[in-house]
Order: structure tokens, then sequence, then C-alpha cells
């Protein structure tokens, strides 16, 4: 079973106390998924303490996944991509790709959303937007392929051959 960490980055949630409510939509999705939610922080929309958090998580390697979500946007404070490139190893592309190719089926708004995704040693790290809904459809567009992918991260001697013999 894949673990993976929830990130909330939300000034209103951090500095206000107001319930997140993304947060616990995202756990109940990724534990219908059949993964182990184990770790989950709240964090304020700004660089330093989400790509610090970032780097903690991902270089303990405990978790294979951390779900950020919020702060994509335009809005000045939202930097959650930045913090988020700032400390990759690689980029990929394909989840924002798709995100937001399947967000515009639903809003015309769905292009608003700046989510990247990377990974860091051992660990795949996925933006969302951070209303509960946009949060679970745009996980739901690309949750099929997370498995795949971490197969391999976790394994780095299996190639995609390898890891589905029926391709
Ligand atoms: N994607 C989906 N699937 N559904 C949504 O409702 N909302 C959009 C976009 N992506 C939305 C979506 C909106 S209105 C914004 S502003 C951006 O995500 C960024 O959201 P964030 O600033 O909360 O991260």
């Amino acid at each position: 079973m894949f673990k993976v960490h929830i990130i909330t980055v939300s000034d209103s949630s951090y500095y206000e106390n107001k319930k997140d409510l993304t947060g616990p939509a995202l756990r109940d999705f990724l534990t219908e998924h059949s993964f182990e939610v184990c770790g989950y922080d709240i964090v304020p929309d700004e660089i330093n303490p989400i790509s610090n958090l970032l780097i903690e998580i991902s270089d303990s390697q405990k978790v294979n996944l951390v779900i950020t979500n919020g702060g994509t946007g335009f809005n000045k404070r939202d930097v959650t991509p930045e913090a988020t490139l700032k400390i990759a190893d690689k980029i990929v592309p394909g989840f924002g790709e798709e995100m937001r190719r399947r967000s515009l089926e639903i809003t015309p708004f769905g292009i608003l959303s700046r989510a990247v995704s990377v990974i860091r040693n051992h660990t795949l790290i996925l933006n969302v937007p951070g209303s509960p809904k946009a949060a679970v459809e745009n996980l739901g567009f690309i949750i099929t392929a997370i498995p795949h992918a971490l197969k391999i991260l976790t394994n780095e001697k299996n190639d995609c051959a390898k890891v589905d013999d029926s391709r």
C-alpha cells in the first residue's frame, strides 16, 4: 500500500483556524483508492514553509506521495507551484496537463490552476487546487496512473515493461 502525506496550503486555515475541509476530503478519496494516508499538515501561503516541509517529507523517504492542496491560482499569495518547483529534482508535466485538460471540460476556470507535479528523491509531489470539489476532481483525473508511477519510482530497476507485464 503506498503511503501519502497531505499538505493543506491555506493562510485562513493556518492563521485563522478556519476548518480545513479539503485535507479530509482528499484523505477520504485516497483511502477509498487504497492509499495509506500517514501525514497531514497545514501551512501558510509562503514559499519557505511549503518548500521546507516538502524537503523534510521527501528526504525522510517515509512516504511515496505528497499531495498539496491550495495556492495554485492567481492571487498574490498563491505560491505553491513556485515552492514545489524550487525543491524539485525532476518536473513531471503530464499530471498537470491532464488535470487542466479534464478540468476545462467541467469549468472554464480549470485553466487558472498553475498546479505542478515533481519528483524529489523517491517521492512524487502533486499540487491540486484548494477547494474540496476542485481538489478531489483534479486528483480523480490522474489517480489511475499514480500507482504505476510510484512502483517505478520506488524501485528504479523496474522499467515500465517490467512493472506492467500486460504491455
Ligand atoms: N478544477 C476543477 N476541476 N474544478 C474547479 O472547480 N477551480 C479552478 C481551478 N481548477 C476548479 C479547478 C479555480 S476557480 C481556481 S482559482 C484554480 O483552480 C486555483 O485554485 P487554488 O488557488 O485554490 O489552488
